[in-house]
């Protein structure tokens, strides 16, 4: 993910076991990902936003060499003692010229808020021939949570201090950008996924929404968290007693072709 750990107050802070609390489901149910990467024995791959390791350590069981990227130092840690090889660094501004014969990357590219230079970076960093496998949240994706977290601020009149920290393109929108950097369009396709959370929605706030959440002096978090719940209840809880988070995906692969 292309934050940092965050020393500046108003930046997302990842922690690996707050991560792996709150969050497992998002390697979980990026399992197909996988099938579609088919990776061979031999190749080379990068896992973009690698997290803690748990999708890049299937990568590796199934015979690749694989090496994770991610800003986040705490999360490339726990990558390392997965026993995968893996670095800090910007997805903008990765440090690899025609290295790779695949990149698998999952719920990070959202968080890269200048998309062309991702995907320029993702095409230095491919061989020829190279392919990108792709999962990350898509139009659509968590509006019910954005929408609740945006009134509850406009009520305290700080509205004007929200930066949208997402990217979250339609299928149409990051087809054109991949295509003009010169990638091959294999497959792209937009799917709602309401996701069970294994929390409560106030863990997923603290977990993914701290940049909403540092408007506020820490003594009021709390209260503003509840209330954010309570407007979303109606709609995000279900009636056997889980949130349920409104996921919208975009899935994508691209080659980039032998000759450009
Ligand atoms: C996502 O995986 O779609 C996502 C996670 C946290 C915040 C925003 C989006």
């Amino acid at each position: 993910m292309d934050q940092t750990d965050g020393a500046s107050s108003l930046q997302q802070r990842w922690f690996a076991d707050r991560y792996a609390a709150n969050a497992r489901f998002v390697s979980d149910l990026a399992e197909p990902l996988i099938k579609n990467l088919a990776p061979c024995s031999g190749e080379l791959i990068l896992d973009l936003g690698c997290g803690d390791g748990a999708l890049t350590k299937l990568v590796a069981e199934a015979g690749a060499m694989v090496v994770g990227v991610d800003a986040s130092l705490d999360q490339i840690k726990a990558c390392q003692n997965l026993g995968i090889p893996a670095a800090v660094m910007d997805g903008h501004n990765l440090a690899f010229k025609e290295v790779f014969d695949a990149i698998l990357t999952n719920a990070a590219l959202h968080w890269m808020t200048s998309p062309n230079d991702v995907i320029d970076a993702m095409w230095n960093a491919l061989k020829p021939g190279g392919r990108v496998i792709g999962e990350m949240g898509g139009a659509g994706n968590i509006a019910r949570i954005t929408r609740a977290l945006t009134e509850a601020l406009t009520r305290r009149n700080l509205q004007d201090r929200i930066v949208f920290p997402w990217f979250f393109p339609n299928e149409a929108d990051y087809c054109e950008r991949l295509e003009s950097r010169g990638f091959v369009v294999n497959y792209m396709a937009l799917m709602p996924r309401p996701t069970p959370l294994p929390g409560e929605i106030t863990d997923w706030l603290d977990t993914f929404g701290e940049q909403f959440l540092f408007l506020l002096p820490e003594r009021e978090r709390a209260a503003f968290k509840e209330e954010v719940a309570e407007e979303l209840e109606a709609d995000l809880f279900d009636p056997n007693g889980r949130w349920v988070a409104d996921y919208v995906r975009l899935r994508f692969t691209a080659t980039r072709p032998e000759e450009a």
